[in-house]
């Protein structure tokens, strides 16, 4: 039996420009998921999800006689294997052991389609926990490749690289299409507040596409996100003193500002990004696809979080500090 974590992620930079080849800056934060596997002998797969801040549940399918051996609602019964099928794959295959079966235990405090790559945190604990049980020890590069091509496939073809490098890596990344680095960053006190809604990141891209492709303006304010990113950049790379914080939050809210102007903020969003500001955070942002779901700010002190905790708009506020480690296999 082997059990495998994977944290979950905040984009401090670039989410919607990082589509139009700008580089963006997600981080890994402390909210994991953790993932137990044990192989068994009759090549079926057994998949037991709780604590997914949805209602938890157990699936068992296999091939063995060509029943798939479940009775729950397709959309929960793809929610819930097809990520760990594709995990579980892709760790078959590092392994070259095509027929092997798991019980497989998914637990995770990343809350769900909230642009915090909860599926990426368990797609990448899931590969390197399934073949650390077949005997194999994935370097995290090639887990984050693994999990990619997992991502892609559940996806349609719709995945950056940013969620499952950032994952697989821990700390802060940087992602310019398919060149991705690790960088040195100072500890940064993220604060997340969620507003217990997820976005439509499909849709939201195409808005931002067709705005881009209207007007001018639009796409100049896309490369304006990437330039935000390249002076973010340049920040994270210094000692991460009191002035860079403040830096770094100010550019975080000249990007929410670029994207609230493409349209993918929404009220909730920027009413928490409000809160946290006047709660005097260094800066807050939404973060990921938007629309719905979680933004994140700067601060060490414990103002912003309280004041989050407070705002109608926001359903949980929790601290989530950089995740230094990205997947570890225990
Ligand atoms: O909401 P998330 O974490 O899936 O982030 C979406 C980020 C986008 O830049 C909007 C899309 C993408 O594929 O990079």
């Amino acid at each position: 039996m082997v059990t495998a974590s994977a944290p979950g992620k905040v984009y401090l930079f670039g989410e919607h420009a990082v589509v139009y080849g700008e580089p963006a800056i997600p981080c890994a934060v402390e909210r994991r998921a953790t993932v137990t596997v044990e192989e068994r002998t009759d090549g079926r797969l057994r998949v037991d999800a709780q604590d997914l801040e949805i209602e938890g549940f157990t699936v068992e399918y296999g091939t063995v006689d060509g029943d798939p051996g479940v009775e729950v609602p397709t959309e929960l019964l793809e929610a819930a294997t097809e990520y760990v099928d594709g995990a579980v794959e892709q760790a078959r295959d590092a392994a070259g052991a095509p027929g092997a079966g798991f019980d497989v235990a998914v637990e995770s405090d990343i809350p769900l389609g909230a642009g915090l790559g909860s599926s990426a945190a368990v797609v990448v604990a899931t590969i390197a926990a399934a073949a650390a049980e077949l005997g194999v020890t994935l370097d995290p590069r090639e887990v984050a490749d693994r999990a990619y091509r997992v991502e892609l496939e559940v996806q349609n073809g719709q995945a950056s690289r940013a969620d499952t490098f950032c994952s697989a890596m821990g700390g802060a990344v940087r992602v310019e299409g398919d060149d991705c680095r690790t960088l040195d960053a100072p500890d940064l006190p993220f604060v997340i507040g969620y507003d217990g809604g997820s976005g439509n990141t499909g849709e939201l891209v195409a808005r931002v596409r067709s705005l881009r492709e209207e007007y001018g303006f639009a796409a100049d304010t896309v490369a304006a996100i990437g330039d935000v990113v390249r002076a973010g950049e340049s920040v994270l790379g210094g000692d991460g003193d009191e002035a860079s914080l403040a830096e770094l939050g100010r550019l975080m809210d000249f990007d929410h500002g670029l994207l609230e102007a493409l349209g993918v903020s929404s009220r909730s969003l920027d009413e928490m990004v409000w809160a946290a500001r006047e709660a005097g955070a260094h800066g807050a942002k939404l973060t990921g696809a938007g629309g719905a779901g979680c933004i994140v700010a700067l601060d060490e002190t414990p103002e912003t979080e309280t004041a989050l905790s407070y705002s109608k708009s926001c359903e949980q506020a929790f601290r989530a500090e950089l995740a230094r480690e990205g997947v570890v296999v225990s």
